[in-house]
């Protein structure tokens, strides 16, 4: 409750543009502490929900889904992509590290890269584009390092897939370059 009240406050205090109108009207009555503190709390409740209406029925987390989501699977990629790094030098094996680099570049970097300009640029994120971009990065960062892996291992059998993983990472970078042509001047 206490949690919910100040958050509320916070956000009246330093975001009161972000309010509808009449919420903001009245947010200077809302900065002095009441007698009854449930009473502001159930205020607060229902200007909450009538502001995440107003956005469109979607609350402000929904909306950071796709560039958070981008930055955590980069950051993974880069623990996963170190830790097979540091195995390669235990062992004095390098055969693997044409994979170990890739994973780590489109994997780690670009997906980071990509949480980022979507964190910067609210209209690049909005779009269906966005999503169709992200999973196909997703899947291309994925197919692309473990057919190299694979057919290093194995021999040419399934060349196949880094192929496939290496078109799907093309596309989806040709899809962020629209997306960025479309939205850096926003
Ligand atoms: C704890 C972190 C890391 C360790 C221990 C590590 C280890 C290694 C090792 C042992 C090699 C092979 C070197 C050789 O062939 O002589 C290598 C190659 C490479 N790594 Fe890493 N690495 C790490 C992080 C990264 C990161 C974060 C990136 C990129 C963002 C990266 C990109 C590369 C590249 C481009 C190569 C060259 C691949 C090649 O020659 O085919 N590494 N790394």
């Amino acid at each position: 409750m206490v949690a919910h009240e100040i958050g509320y406050r916070a956000r009246v205090f330093f975001h009161p543009n972000a309010l509808p109108g009449d919420l903001q009207r009245s947010k200077l009555a809302r900065l002095s502490w009441p007698d009854d503190p449930h009473q502001v709390t159930m205020a607060a409740r229902q200007d909450q929900s009538r502001f995440v209406s107003l956005i469109g029925g979607q609350s402000m987390r929904g909306q950071h889904m796709l560039d958070s989501l981008m930055m955590r699977a980069g950051a993974m990629f880069l623990i996963v992509g170190m830790v097979w790094g540091i195995e390669m030098g235990i062992r004095q094996e390098f055969s693997l590290a044409p994979a170990h680099a890739h994973w780590n570049l489109i994997g780690g970097v670009l997906l980071f890269v990509f949480g980022l300009y979507y964190r910067m640029v609210p209209a690049a994120r909005e779009s269906a584009l966005a999503k169709w971009q992200a999973s196909l990065h997703f899947v291309g960062a994925i197919l692309f390092p473990v057919g190299v892996a694979i057919v290093i291992k194995k021999g040419t059998g399934l060349i196949v897939l880094p192929i496939i993983g290496s078109l799907v990472v093309v596309l989806a970078v040709t899809l962020f370059a629209v997306i960025v042509f479309r939205t850096s001047r926003a």
